[in-house]
Parts: C-alpha cells; sequence; structure tokens
C-alpha cells in the first residue's frame, strides 16, 4: 500500500484543477481540498458583513470569528462558515469578481494558514488552489502547476455554464479569467506562481482523463524516489 501523499495542485483560474483535484481524489480515495473556496467563504461574508474587501486587519478580525469547515461528502466539498451551508453562495459572480481583492491581503493569507495545513496534515489529499506548492504545503510530497490558454479556460467554462443552463458570455469570461490572473500573479503576497520543484502541465490540448494520467505517473515516480 502506497504511504498516502500530500498532493499540491496550482495553477490559474479556469486551469481544471477542481474537475481534475476531484477526480483525482476519487480514484485514490483521497480526499479533495479547495483551498480557492476558503477564499470565497471569506469574501461572501465580508460582502454581506460590509467590511472593506481590501482592510486586511478588519478581515483577519472576521476571520477569528468565523467557524469555517470544509466537509468532505459524495457530492464534493462542502462549506459551512458556522451552522450556515454556504457552498453554492459562494460561487456567485460577485464573489467570484471580487474574491482576488481579499486573497491579497496578507493579513488575510496569514489567518488561513494553520486551516489549510490542518486539513493536509494527515496526507491522502489533493489539495488545489494558487500558493499550495509555495507557501501552504513547501514539503508536499507532489507539486503540480496546471495551466491552459486563456481562451481554452474561457471556453470551460463557457462550456459548464451552458450545459448547467446558466447564460454566458464568452468573451466577457474571457476578459474576466485575465482580470483575475492579472490580480492573482501581480500581488505582492504569495502571487500565482510555480514552485521550484513542481512539474509544469499545460492541459490546454489534454482531456480530463489525460491530465489525471499524466498525474498519475507523476506519482509513480514519487512513489519510487
Ligand atoms: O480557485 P478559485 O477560483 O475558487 O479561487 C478563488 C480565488 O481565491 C482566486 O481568485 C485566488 C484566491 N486563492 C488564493 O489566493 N490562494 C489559494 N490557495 C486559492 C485561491
Amino acid at each position: 500500500m502506497m504511504k498516502p501523499l500530500q498532493i499540491a495542485l496550482d495553477g490559474p483560474a479556469g486551469a481544471g484543477k477542481s474537475t481534475i483535484a476531484k477526480t483525482l481524489a476519487k480514484k485514490l480515495g483521497y480526499v479533495y481540498i479547495d483551498t480557492g473556496a476558503i477564499y470565497r467563504a471569506v469574501t461572501y461574508r465580508a460582502l454581506n458583513e460590509h467590511v472593506g474587501l481590501e482592510d486586511g486587519p478588519a478581515l483577519a478580525a472576521m476571520i477569528a470569528e468565523m467557524d469555517l469547515r470544509l466537509v468532505p461528502s459524495e457530492s464534493g466539498q462542502r462549506v459551512f462558515d458556522g451552522a450556515t451551508e454556504v457552498t453554492d453562495l459562494i460561487r456567485s459572480s460577485e464573489v467570484t469578481n471580487n474574491v482576488s481583492f481579499v486573497a491579497r491581503q496578507p493579513e488575510v493569507r496569514d489567518a488561513l494558514m494553520d486551516l489549510q495545513r490542518d486539513l493536509a496534515k494527515e496526507g491522502g489529499i489533493v489539495m488545489d488552489g494558487r500558493d499550495i506548492g509555495t507557501h501552504v504545503l513547501p514539503g508536499a510530497d507532489l507539486k503540480v502547476f496546471m495551466t491552459a490558454t486563456v481562451e481554452e479556460r474561457a471556453r470551460r467554462r463557457h462550456d459548464e455554464n451552458v450545459s448547467k443552463g446558466l447564460p454566458s458570455d464568452l468573451e466577457q469570461l474571457q476578459r474576466e479569467i485575465a482580470l483575475r490572473d492579472k490580480r492573482d500573479s501581480e500581488r505582492e503576497v504569495a502571487p500565482l506562481r510555480q514552485a521550484d520543484d513542481a512539474h509544469y502541465l499545460d492541459t490546454t490540448k489534454l482531456s480530463i482523463d489525460g491530465v489525471v494520467e499524466a498525474i498519475e505517473r507523476l506519482m509513480k515516480q514519487v512513489v519510487k524516489r
């Protein structure tokens, strides 16, 4: 039996990280941890409580009052703030378009570090985010930096919206994704960046199965080491 690994999956918005992490975790019997959901839950609450989205100290004080829980379930990861389930509420476009402001506050990132490390400490996890390989789990067993062109990422999001019967505008999605990339990559603290020891994986031309298989091949190399 292979020892349960810590797998860090980083990359820009819409690169397919959550689909891949979910599929891979299921196949391996691992727990999937979506760290973007944590930043989204904080943003959702800040919007509701009218806490300044760029007021780091006020956001950290709000986080200290929160009881954020990520609960794995058959249908995927569920997110709770205290007794309130926010799993779907944190996916609104209002949250999506504001989360980068919150995520770039150093006080927010500090306040969320222990929670993320705690979730990963037993191993047997696939954690998806932006700074998992560089900051949250610098000692992860396997680090993958997944990306795809902006056009391809927008197209995937568009197809997903259409299949859910949601309104969707491809060009607008492309603009929003490019803007979020820029904010996430140019922020001063823990910007989106490939860790030196991460494997680069361009998924533009790969299917979901193709990406999962590529990561499984990388896992075999880890185990052999
Ligand atoms: O993966 P996502 O789109 O749900 O992430 C939402 C935002 O959270 C994203 O714009 C950047 C931020 N984020 C982050 O700064 N660090 C992480 N580890 C995960 C997400």
